[in-house]
């Protein structure tokens, strides 16, 4: 069965640009963003790989480790990073697992045959320290993603791991934030001294707590 939210992820060892990872080792403590590529040397992908590298200090600042996968060889992405830090101007900073036995591949679910035949799809985990499934989106291979959005959806994961609240349609750092369900309006008022708007019973909302 497919991976589904709040599952503990599946552990593994594969090589990969930075030597050998034993998955859960390597993680840690931290956050994990693992995501998946179709394929080295391609375009779509080369920027996407130099755009994470370029946000690695917002990712350390969440206490956030980056890794990338693709079906291609150790010596593949070697020479890949080459071309992605020329082109990108930056610098790759992160491990590519390298995955030509497709046993990760195999055990995320990264690999839609109906979509691109014994390639890896350009999937996203989020990992949250505890090695619990909290976020997975699959973007087709023709379209890169945006990082500043998985960057979002950490800020508002942690915002609910750490300070109890929930976050809106289109929410952005900064913005008022929404008292999860579980909190009653008393406690919340306890709570969150800079105030809490009660639209409704079910709506409370709340000055985001870290700012
Ligand atoms: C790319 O990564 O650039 C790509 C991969 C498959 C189809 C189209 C673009």
């Amino acid at each position: 069965m497919a991976l589904q939210l709040g599952d503990i992820v599946p552990d593994f060892t594969q090589e990969s640009s930075a030597g050998s990872i034993s998955f859960h080792e390597w993680a840690g403590d931290s956050w994990v963003v693992l995501f998946s590529h179709p394929a080295d040397y391609t375009p779509v992908c080369t920027t996407e790989l130099g755009a994470v590298a370029s946000l690695k200090s917002e990712f350390d600042k969440r206490n956030v480790k980056v890794i990338a996968l693709s079906v291609d060889s150790v010596e593949s992405h070697q020479g890949w990073i080459k071309d992605i830090n020329e082109t990108q101007n930056t610098n790759v900073n992160y491990p590519i697992l390298a995955d030509p036995d497709q046993k990760v591949a195999d055990l995320y679910g990264m690999i839609h045959p109906n979509s691109l035949n014994n390639l890896t799809v350009r999937s996203v985990f989020i990992i949250d320290p505890h090695k619990k499934l909290r976020l997975t989106i699959t973007y087709p291979a023709s379209t890169g993603r945006n990082f500043d959005e998985i960057l979002r959806v950490i800020d508002s994961l942690q915002l609910t791991d750490y300070h109890q609240v929930a976050t809106p349609v289109n929410w952005k750092d900064g913005d008022d934030c929404v008292v999860v369900p579980s909190i009653s309006t008393e406690e919340a008022k306890q709570k969150f001294p800079k105030g809490v708007t009660e639209v409704k019973p079910y709506l409370r909302m709340t000055p985001q707590p870290n700012k």
